[in-house]
């Protein structure tokens, strides 16, 4: 499908795409006004097809995986099993390979008011191969089962890799969609980029963790196969002292193993991998940010590490978003953007994710470092070193959409729309990648928002101007 050429229009108007839809068209950019199903999301129940159970005897389920190094050679496995602790054991061998290795890891549980978690296992196996698709085999002594994934290509400037972006996923029906749509679509995501709200088991009384439980078996026919790359949410934080518990992040940091300590973090919430020529730096919504906190100590030091001549593109993902022109949510990121903006500004971060707020929008790029409380300069400008940033919360969870946006659409946002989707980047080299964002109401193959980034540091050129 064309993308129409509404940057050319400068006085609002009204044009109809070929998708039945109409996009509202202002000098503060596009509302979209595609029509959609108002339903309100409702969570599949326990019995539906994507949350069975693995048949036979210790069988494990829940099985997902994640990078478990710095720079893609290592892959964190994780999995529950039910009946008994059984073996913490990876198989593992290179398609083209005869020999099995095998790794060992360590198994944990917890308790979360009257539930009591299965046997979670964690296991990393380092030494990969880059570039190669491995066969890992888990459930070692009783029912073994067997997956696989590729490694990605060597850091480098110029490798052209994919990412699929999620967020805010829930278990719906909407969110089987969702993640329908991600797997259907012909541009094939390599691994996923999740930016936050995983399961919504906190919806239900005391949190019913089997949410946890079912979540995970729901999404394992992606995250077994290529990893995800998580990101904490609200609704990981767990937390109510009105039942007794009292530890955020207790069912999220024991069932989600992520490498932090490779990039000299001290929180698995806050942590950086490099995957191909992207360097992805992960933050906490929801831990301290303040001066002298540890994750901001730890991003201070983080940022100038990263050289854009061995990984060009820079990419940040948080939950809460800074630029926000929905009512939903609307400005709960402003103190992190006061905290962090001016360094995403220097260190030219190309793009931030975001989820939370469910829908999606797509920024200008813009900054609001300037302003200073007494200057009056409190108005967002466009700035060429700035991030775009992308809110993409739309995942399709038991919360529904969040239709109300602030009107008139301010100059900041480029594009937004209340649709559930998900979004696709691929990176072709050091100066392009191709952005998009795929509603789930269209066909498998279109696009409903593309833009060509051009990479800051490398070609930090003008793309508003980009037709796609
Ligand atoms: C946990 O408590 C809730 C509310 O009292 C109850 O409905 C549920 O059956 C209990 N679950 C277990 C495993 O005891
Ligand atoms: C979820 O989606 C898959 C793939 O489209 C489909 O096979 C399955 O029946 C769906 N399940 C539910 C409960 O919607
Ligand atoms: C940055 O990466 C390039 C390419 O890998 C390398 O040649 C250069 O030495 C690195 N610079 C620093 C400061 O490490
Ligand atoms: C963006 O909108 C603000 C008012 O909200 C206005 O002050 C500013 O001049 C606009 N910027 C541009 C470049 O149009
Ligand atoms: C980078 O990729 C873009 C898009 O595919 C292409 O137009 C451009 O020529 C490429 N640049 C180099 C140096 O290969
Ligand atoms: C970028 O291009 C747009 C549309 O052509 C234009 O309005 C804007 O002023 C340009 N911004 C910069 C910084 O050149
Ligand atoms: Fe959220």
């Amino acid at each position: 499908m064309g993308f129409c050429k509404w940057f050319l229009l400068a006085f609002l108007c009204v044009l109809a795409v070929d998708d039945g839809g109409l996009l509202l068209l202002s000098n503060g950019g596009v509302t979209s006004s595609f029509v959609r199903n108002e339903e309100k999301s409702i969570d599949m129940p326990f019995d539906s097809d994507v949350f069975r159970v693995p048949s036979g005897y210790n069988a494990p389920q829940q099985v997902h995986i994640t990078q478990g190094d710095h720079v893609g050679k290592a892959v964190i496995v994780s999995w529950v099993t039910v009946d008994e602790p059984g073996s913490s054991t990876v198989l593992y061998w290179p398609q083209d390979g005869t020999q099995k290795d095998q790794a060992t890891g360590q198994i944990t549980t917890y308790k979360y008011y009257n539930y009591t978690s299965g046997y979670i296992h964690h296991c990393t196996l380092h030494n990969l191969e880059f570039n190669t698709k491995y066969y890992y085999e888990v459930g070692i002594d009783h029912t073994t089962r067997t997956f696989w994934f590729v490694t990605p290509p060597a850091v480098g400037p110029d490798v052209a890799y994919t990412f699929g972006i999620i967020g805010d996923l829930g278990q719906t029906y909407d969110s089987n969609i969702t993640l329908t749509h991600y797997e259907m679509n012909p541009i094939k995501g390599e691994s996923v980029l999740y930016v936050g709200d995983l399961s919504y088991a906190d919806h239900y009384p005391y949190h019913d963790n089997r949410r946890w439980d079912s979540w995970a078996r729901f999404v394992e026919r992606s995250v077994a196969y290529q990893p995800w790359i998580w990101t904490a949410g609200n609704h990981e934080l767990d937390y109510d002292p009105s039942f007794g518990e009292n530890k955020p992040f207790k069912p999220f940091l024991h069932r989600y193993h992520v490498p932090f300590e490779a990039s000299r973090s001290t929180e698995p919430l806050w942590y950086s991998i490099k995957r191909a020529s992207a360097y992805i730096i992960v933050l906490s919504s929801y831990s301290a940010y303040g001066t002298y906190t540890p994750q901001y100590m730890w991003l201070m030091e983080e940022l100038p590490k990263v050289n854009r001549s061995e990984t060009p593109w820079l990419i940040v993902l948080m939950h809460s978003p800074w630029y926000n022109s929905n009512t939903y949510h609307y400005m709960e990121g402003e103190t992190m953007r006061v905290m962090f903006e001016p360094w995403f500004v220097q260190y030219k971060v190309d793009v931030v994710f975001a989820g939370h707020v469910h829908a999606y929008e797509r920024s200008n790029r813009i900054s609001n470092v300037a302003y200073n409380i007494v200057n009056g300069k409190c108005t967002p400008v466009f700035d060429q070193n700035a991030p775009v940033y992308i809110t993409i919360g739309d995942g399709g969870n038991i919360e529904g959409l969040a239709t109300i946006m602030t009107e008139p659409q301010p100059n900041y946002s480029a594009f937004r729309e209340a649709s559930f989707g998900h979004a696709t980047m691929e990176i072709k080299n050091r100066t392009h990648a191709y952005y998009s964002w795929h509603r789930n109401s269209d066909g498998y193959a279109v696009k409903s928002d593309s833009v060509v980034f051009f990479n800051r540091y490398w070609y930090p050129k003008n793309e508003s101007a980009i037709e796609t």
